[in-house]
């Protein structure tokens, strides 16, 4: 869980700073949002917990929304990212822990990724420690 989310917020910051920087150039004020929410949510009628990481730099195109999963797919610049981090964190979201993950536009114009997690019985009552546990347990970890 831990890689899912800090490759979502690094991707953040890269493009938060590539619209700060490309502000910047034009003389033009930006202020750098980035939200993060958890909620409980009914996601084709399973309960999940959603954690949403929402920023305001420039969201994500329709046509690309379902290929920046993709490995390798990148809109850096060569040499600077592999395209690996969201397939990376797909394979952990979907595979290892059984939940979804997706990108929609939001209300400040940028990109909010969120991450579902199915809410099971065991872990129903308290979400947080719940989680930990269950996907230490899946994942192999033991720290
Ligand atoms: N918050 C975001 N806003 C807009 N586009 C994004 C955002 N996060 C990811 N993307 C798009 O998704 C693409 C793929 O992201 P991914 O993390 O898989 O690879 P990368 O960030 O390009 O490379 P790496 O993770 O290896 O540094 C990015 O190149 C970018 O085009
Ligand atoms: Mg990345």
């Amino acid at each position: 869980m831990e890689q899912v989310f800090v490759n979502i917020l690094l991707n953040a910051r890269h493009e938060l700073d590539e619209r700060g920087e490309g502000a910047e150039r034009e003389g033009k004020r930006f202020e750098k949002k980035l939200v993060c929410r958890v909620s409980r949510e009914k996601v084709e009628e399973e309960d999940y917990v959603v954690f949403e990481f929402a920023d305001n730099a420039y969201g994500v195109p329709d046509e690309l929304k379902t290929r920046i999963f993709e490995p390798f797919f990148t809109t850096k610049e060569t040499g600077e990212g592999t395209g690996l981090g969201l397939s990376i964190a797909y394979g952990i979201v979907t595979r290892a822990l059984d939940g979804k993950i997706w990108v929609e536009d939001n209300e400040m114009g940028g990109a909010s990724f969120k991450v579902a997690m199915p809410v099971t019985p065991a872990n129903a009552g308290v979400p947080d420690a719940g989680y930990k546990m269950q996907d230490a347990g899946r994942l192999g970890w033991t720290g």
